[in-house]
Order: structure tokens, then sequence, then C-alpha cells
């Protein structure tokens, strides 16, 4: 039987919604990881960095915008070494100055892509799947792709319907 990951990163803080700055105590993408995986079942993880970012959401999107620049590749808490085991692969995060956020770079990168199906959702404020998809195919060589989904972040917490059906058709 196929086996799903979904690999997501999201930050709680302070954050734009709906032209206004509030604070999440759970991050919009990781609502939406949560439905994926209730939908089609298969293991989550969650993409964390060693550095914290600001929950102030102005120094937050400084710091994002510096490392988009240099393209950095944060360290990560934790890391999944081996994708072996998939054949769906979820790649869940938030849109930040029109990409995923540098940290799921660092953590793609380390990994053999070959042979997977890779799909992508991303939550934003406007953007919507922006530049991902290119990005996750110049990253994720050999897999091939599903189609992408874009979640309004404030619409996240009633995503599900939409969430559920989209991935129930990627797999
Ligand atoms: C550093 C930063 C940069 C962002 N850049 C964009 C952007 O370029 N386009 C956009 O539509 N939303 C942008 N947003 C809004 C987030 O993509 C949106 O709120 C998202 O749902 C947050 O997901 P999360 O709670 O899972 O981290 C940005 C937010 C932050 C914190």
């Amino acid at each position: 039987m196929a086996k799903n990951l979904i690999l997501y990163y999201s930050r709680k803080g302070q954050n734009y919604v709906n032209g206004s700055i509030k604070t999440l105590t759970k991050g919009n993408t990781e609502i939406c990881a949560e439905f994926i995986q209730k939908a089609v079942g298969g293991d989550l993880f969650e993409i964390e960095t060693i550095k914290e970012y600001a929950a102030d959401y102005y120094a937050c999107i400084d710091d994002a915008k510096s490392e988009l620049q240099e393209k950095a590749r944060p360290e990560l808490k934790k890391y999944l070494e081996s994708i072996a085991d998939y054949n769906n692969i979820f790649v869940c995060g938030p849109c930040w100055w029109g990409t995923f956020p540098m940290a799921v770079f660092t953590q793609l990168e380390k990994l053999d892509w070959s042979g997977k199906k890779v799909m992508a959702l991303m939550t934003h404020e406007g953007s919507g799947l922006a530049s991902c998809e290119q990005d996750l195919k110049r990253i994720c060589a050999g897999a091939s792709f599903g189609k992408g989904l874009a979640v309004h972040g404030a619409e996240a917490s009633r995503s599900e319907k939409e969430v559920a059906s989209w991935a129930s058709a990627q797999v």
C-alpha cells in the first residue's frame, strides 16, 4: 500500500491575517498538514529550526528576507534522513517572500527524491503558490509532481473539506 509523508514548516506567533496583525497559537500550515493526514493517512514530520524566528511579525519578515537573499540553509532541530519508505510526499509551508521558508529547502536538499510523487501545499496571504512549485521541481530531482494547493492562511481552519478532497485526489 502506498505510504504518505507530510513534511511541513509552520510558525506560531504574530502573522499578517486579512490586513492586520494577529497572534496565532497554531500555525496555518500546521492546521492544513493535519487535515491532509486526517484525509489520506501517513506520517507527519515538522521542520523546525534551531534558531527561533522572532514572534514579532516585522522582525520575522526582515529576517526571512535576508535568508532568501543569502539563499540561507538554516540548521534544523532534527533531520529526516530518508524517505525511502514513502511513495507520496506532501511538502507544506507558508509563503515567505514568494517561496517556502529556507528551512524547508535545508531539509529537502538532504533527501533522495527519485521515484517519489511530490505535492506542494502553500498557505499565504495573497501570493497563492507563488514560485514554490518551480522551486520544488528544481530541488526534488527525479520526482514526479502532483497538483499543488494554495490555501489562504486566514481560512486555514475552515479549509478541511478543500484540503481533504485535494489530498485524496493526489494519492
Ligand atoms: C516572514 C513572512 C513572509 C511572508 N511573505 C508572504 C508573501 O510573500 N506572500 C503572501 O501571500 N504571504 C506572506 N506571508 C504570510 C504567510 O504566508 C501566511 O500568513 C501563512 O499562512 C503563514 O503560515 P504559518 O502560520 O503556517 O507559518 C508572510 C509571512 C511571514 C511571517
